[in-house]
């Protein structure tokens, strides 16, 4: 007879009576997109998510239709692009992922997505205010520096705006730079942990290598930062007009929402970097700042500070507050202006 107590040590057994608990809606809003369906598919193999919620304006339903034949516990439901679709998508959700907007093609900057992704997370996050306001929302959709700012600011004008539960996911700038570093290193990127604060963009993500007791030097360390601040663009380049990482992305998605289930089923010491109402620039302008963050049970449960870093670091960082408070600004401003 199969027995836990004999099989698992006790942190295991904790876990796995957690996840035995566990009865977690999480809805996707873009979820028959290029991230959206690997994103769904991830979801689904989670033992954490009880009911997956796939909303989209084309498609939704036979994505669920396809994800939903796989042996997993949980259910699966496909809405209907109607207001009631979307409201029924968002009823009861723990978690609410927007991966829904349109990606980058070469030449592009994420701001150059502004106008046309600003209006539609804008939409998503009235609805999300309206009809799941204290769900988790974790925002994908570009220019995440903005897209966020964009969330608090409907949020506030519902009313129902709580700091502690919304995230710009940065969780792929990790993802890479825990990669690439382990590709110079030859190490095993399983073991790899990279820190990586600021925000979603070019200069605005600042990977602190040195945290990692890592220190290359002069040009390596150039490159190595590039690559992380850039290395969006060397998918879209390959993807060559076809859109922009979308299978790291499901990943790094699955694996920030894998993290907030776990804390929020009472698992501690759970650190994911994510972008943030922050404390910790907002004398520079910088409302919203992505460094490690304790996740729990209430979403944010402790921002950790930058840390100690070095010179060159510092140099970076500088430039990424003084970028970050821009596009912020940018995204307060047009939602005031287009509420
Ligand atoms: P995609 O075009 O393949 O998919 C987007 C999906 O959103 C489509 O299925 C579309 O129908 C849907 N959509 C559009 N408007 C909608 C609305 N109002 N409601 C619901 N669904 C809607 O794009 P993608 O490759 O999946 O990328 C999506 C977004 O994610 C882009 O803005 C991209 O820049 C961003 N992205 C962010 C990160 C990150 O690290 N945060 C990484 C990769 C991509
Ligand atoms: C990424 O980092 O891959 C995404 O933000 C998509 C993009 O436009 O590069």
């Amino acid at each position: 007879m199969f027995a836990a107590r004999q099989v698992f040590g006790a942190a295991q057994r904790r876990a796995f009576s957690a996840s035995a608990r566990a009865n977690s809606k999480v809805t996707v809003l873009g979820a028959a997109g290029g991230i959206g369906q690997p994103l769904s598919l991830l979801l689904k193999l989670n033992p954490r998510v009880s009911e997956l919620a796939l909303y989209d304006i084309r498609l939704a339903p036979g994505v669920a239709a396809d994800v939903g034949h796989i042996n997993t516990k949980s259910t699966v439901k496909g809405y209907d692009p109607t207001n009631a679709g979307l409201r029924d998508a968002l009823t009861g959700a723990e978690i609410v992922i927007i991966p829904a907007g349109v990606p980058r093609k070469p030449g592009m900057t994420r701001d150059d997505l502004f106008n046309t992704n600003a209006s539609i997370v804008r939409d998503l996050a009235k609805a999300a205010a309206q009809y799941s306001p204290d769900a988790n929302i974790l925002v994908i959709s570009n220019p995440v520096n903005s897209t966020v700012p964009i969330t608090a600011e409907v949020f506030k004008s519902y009313g129902v705006y709580n700091p502690k539960r919304l995230f710009g996911v940065t969780t792929l700038d990790v993802v890479r730079a825990s990669r690439f570093i382990s590709q110079l290193k030859e190490t095993d990127p399983a073991n790899e942990n990279i820190t990586v604060v600021g925000g979603h963009s070019g200069a605005t993500i600042v990977p602190l290598l040195s945290q990692s007791g890592y220190n290359l030097e002069g040009e390596k360390l150039d490159a190595y930062v590039h690559r992380v601040q850039f290395g969006g663009d060397e998918v879209v380049a390959a993807k060559d007009g076809a859109g922009s990482a979308t299978l790291s992305m499901a990943m790094a998605g699955a694996r920030f929402a894998e993290s907030l289930l776990k804390a929020a089923q009472g698992q501690k010491n759970v650190i994911e970097p994510t972008f943030v109402d922050s404390p910790l620039f907002k004398d520079q302008g910088c409302d919203f700042f992505a460094s490690n963050v304790e996740l729990g049970p209430n979403g944010v449960e402790k921002i950790h500070p930058v840390g100690k870093i070095t010179d060159y670091e510092q140099k970076l960082l500088d430039v990424a507050v003084g970028d970050l408070a821009k596009n912020i600004k940018k995204g307060v401003a047009w939602v005031k202006e287009n509420p």
